[in-house]
């Protein structure tokens, strides 16, 4: 099929929801994509922030066939073997970065899911009805998730989302301190806020945050579903800060590019009683089996190391860039920011033209998600191509 008539049988369907731009994506390899017209692309948004891995990881589709040949969807009321090894490797990942001996893991389709599960957890353990999201925080778009994202956009048509829920500046412990009291079940944060553009933390406000959530009973849910799987060249972006959550939630990358949401903690703070959580796909063995190839493969290829290598040479480049329109370049490892003095549309769309596909975040800033396993050769010519349109 050709871009028009993709474009016309899609568009009669849509359902409005989702801005798309005038390209049909067909195929994809490693850190390239094509489109229906045959024009490739340096993939810089690793599709939305999920092929850490790359696109179609030789080991990640084996395990899909394999798995696909013997069992897809299994019940949620039985045990697994696929759901059992992934658990364990999921655990073992934990047990690294957190020193988690023992934890639980729920596995739902989505990130928007996994953060549902965390803020159901939150009130269910401590029995309290607050939560404390962050401005320019985004969590998805369910109602329980969407009422912690902050941008109004999302939020505003779809008003009265659950009570219980307020928004303070980000970076800023006093706010935190004011807000987080007796009533307080959880507090909900990014270490780097990706939609919101690119903005990270600092090491003293985690710390602080980490010891007052401590010292008040309210548990401190890191949403890691962009920023974990090796992005910022650690395992998950709070190794950076040395602090580990109460509850993590991750997404995206960690399925390999099939729906995969997670939601983990240490057993030390409690779990679902039976009946009060589920989900029908979640866990599936077929996902079972690609996230556990995608964790062999972060393992094998040293991927975590790698985004930081990566990360940091990238970062300095685009620095060196001569350009009255770029204001800074901010991020973490391979999770790129470069604030514009303009609008980052425009941009967008030149570097479309130079076979670099990008991403914005927010209307100013021009993000780049590289899948970790990128070449340098690639980024290079991304470094030149912006380095052209920003001139
Ligand atoms: C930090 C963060 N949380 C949650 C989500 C929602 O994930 P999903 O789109 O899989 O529901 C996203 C998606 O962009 C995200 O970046």
């Amino acid at each position: 099929m050709n871009y028009n008539e993709i474009y016309e049988l899609e568009s009669t369907y849509a359902s409005g929801g989702v801005g798309r731009r005038p390209i049909a994506l067909v195929k994809a390899q490693k850190a390239r994509l094509w489109d229906s017209e045959g024009n490739e692309y340096i993939d810089c948004a690793a599709a939305q922030g999920w092929a850490n891995v790359g696109h179609s990881h030789p080991k990640v589709t084996a395990a899909l066939h394999q798995q696909a040949d013997i069992l897809v969807a299994s019940q949620e009321s039985s045990y697994n073997d696929q759901r059992a090894l992934w658990m364990q490797a999921m655990g073992g990942v934990l047990q690294d970065s957190f020193g988690w001996a023992e934890c639980h893991l729920h596995p739902s389709n989505s990130g928007t899911e996994a953060n549902e599960a965390a803020l159901k957890l939150a009130r269910l353990l401590t029995g309290r009805p607050g939560i404390i999201a962050t401005m320019k925080g985004f969590h998805g778009r369910t109602m329980g998730a969407l009422s912690t994202t902050w941008n109004k956009k999302y939020r505003e048509p779809f008003e009265p989302l659950i009570p219980g829920v307020s928004h303070v500046p980000y970076n800023k412990i006093e706010a935190m301190d004011k807000a987080i009291g007796d009533d307080t079940a959880a507090v909900i944060i990014e270490i780097v806020q990706g939609e919101g553009g690119v903005h990270p933390g600092s090491t003293e406000y985690f710390q602080a945050l980490r010891q007052l959530c401590t010292e008040r009973g309210a548990l401190l849910i890191v949403d890691e579903i962009q920023t974990g799987v090796g992005r910022t060249g650690k395992w998950f972006a709070c190794e950076h800060h040395e602090i580990a959550p109460d509850i993590i939630t991750l997404g995206k990358s960690i399925g390999g590019g099939l729906p995969l949401g997670v939601t983990a903690w240490p057993k030390r703070i409690g779990a679902f009683k039976s009946a009060t959580h589920g989900s029908t796909f979640g866990g599936n063995p077929l996902v079972c089996a690609t996230s556990r190839a995608v964790i062999e493969v972060m393992a094998e290829e040293q991927l975590v190391a790698r985004s930081a290598q990566l990360g940091e040479w990238l970062t300095q480049a685009l620095r060196e860039l001569p350009s009255e329109q770029i204001r800074e370049v901010r991020g973490l490892g391979l999770m790129v920011g470069i604030e514009l003095r303009g609008k980052v549309t425009p941009v967008l769309q030149q570097l479309i033209k130079r076979g670099v596909w990008a991403l914005p975040a927010g209307l100013n800033v021009l993000r780049l998600l590289p899948p970790l396993v990128i070449d340098s050769a690639d980024l290079e010519e991304v470094i030149a191509a912006i380095g052209e349109v920003v001139a």
